[in-house]
């Protein structure tokens, strides 16, 4: 027969799940209340609250999409674009790639921008791209790359965006709360983040956040969304601003109370500290990896504290040292991807992963297998 599963108790810095804090595996755990029950909907109306406070906007359009954060990046395409739309799509990892499959399958036109993995998007390429093509309506790209560990200038390109008046679509899922992400200052019109990152939350929920310019774009659309999931003109009947609250799809209601006290949690550290914790202990693990004789992928002055992309020493085999860090440290941490795979591995120290005792553990026991 089969019986009830005990998952391992292990210790995540990979890319992501990160470990989730124990605040929030017991909001989980509370009652399951209807989802138009006043309650709830007063503890929807925190989480917008709250979440406008990561994202540090006064978005009225402002949720949590209720799926991964693959699905807010769905969610920002596909509602922006309309067949036939140009779409400018920086990219400089895996993720880029991800907004290109989403352009062309909203029926848009993708026009390419690339840039060498481990490197961050060159906003001078960027700038001729949007002199080219007059006629984009949006540009995409990726502000914290999780499969390199580079963060890109997104100040620079919002700006640049404005300028040639142009939409921005940003992902942040790997961004939100462990480095600045500003997306009024911006003026970022789309973007989306992840619960499994940095704000240490169970994975499967996707906080987004729409512009009043991006907002006014998808209720004048001409052609109808083509997924109906994602609609915002209909998601916006449940959650959004001054909505009666209908039923549109029944939301994940304990997965909320984890956002909720998730981003509590946040409210309480304040971003500021937030930031500076991510940045200390990127700072701690990576002076410990100089010592062992690990060294960066990523030029200092574009590092993700919290993604930390390192090369894997001469004659270490990346499969064992990975499987020998799983199952005699209890240690997870992440494999490189494409030209990287075998080379890099991906630490990251994300949310709770953050924390002094993850570093020293992570340090003991790559000394121990790469020896
Ligand atoms: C930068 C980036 N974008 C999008 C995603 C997709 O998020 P999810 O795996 O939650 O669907 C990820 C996940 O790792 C990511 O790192």
């Amino acid at each position: 027969m089969i019986t009830s599963f005990i998952p391992p108790q292990r210790t995540l810095m990979g890319p992501g799940p990160s470990d989730v804090h124990p605040r929030i595996l017991e909001a989980l755990g509370r009652p399951t209340i209807g989802h138009l029950d006043p309650a709830f909907i007063g503890m929807m109306d925190e989480v917008k609250t709250l979440l406008q406070y990561a994202f540090q906007t006064e978005n009225a359009l402002t949720l949590p999409v209720s799926a991964p954060g693959s699905a807010g990046m769905e969610a920002c395409f596909v509602n922006l674009i309309e067949p036939g739309d140009k779409v400018i799509v920086c990219v400089n990892g895996v993720f880029g790639t991800r907004m290109i499959e989403n352009v062309t399958r909203s029926g848009g036109e993708a026009i390419r921008v690339d840039d060498a993995w481990g490197q961050p998007v060159d906003a001078n390429k960027v700038e001729a791209a949007l002199k080219a093509n007059p006629d984009a309506k949006i540009l995409a790209f990726v502000h914290a790359e999780t499969s390199t560990g580079v963060e890109s200038d997104a100040a620079a390109l919002c700006a640049l965006a404005k300028a040639h008046d142009c939409l921005v679509i940003m992902d942040t899922v790997t961004g939100l709360a462990g480095v600045p992400v500003k997306v009024d200052e911006w003026g970022a019109d789309a973007v989306y983040s992840g619960t499994q990152k940095c704000l240490s939350c169970t994975p499967g929920i996707s906080p987004v956040t729409f512009s009043e310019r991006a907002a006014e774009t998808i209720r004048n659309r001409k052609t109808p969304v083509q997924s109906w999931f994602l609609d915002m003109n209909l998601v916006m009947g449940y959650w959004g601003p001054g909505a009666k609250r209908a039923y549109h799809h029944t939301a994940p209601i304990n997965a909320l109370y984890g956002l909720h006290e998730s981003l509590v949690m946040l409210q309480e550290e304040g971003l500021e500290a937030s930031f500076a914790r991510h940045k200390a202990m990127h700072e701690k693990l990576r002076d410990g990896l100089a010592e062992i004789g690990i060294g960066y992928l990523v030029d200092e002055a574009h590092r993700l504290p919290q993604l930390n992309a390192v090369m894997i020493p001469q004659g270490v085999d990346d499969a064992t040292a990975r499987g020998r860090l799983l199952n005699e440290f209890n240690l997870e941490i992440g494999a490189g991807l494409g030209d990287f795979a075998g080379k890099v591995w991906r630490i990251g120290l994300m949310g709770y992963s953050a924390r002094e005792e993850n570093v020293q553990l992570c340090l003991d026991a790559l000394r121990a297998v790469i020896k």
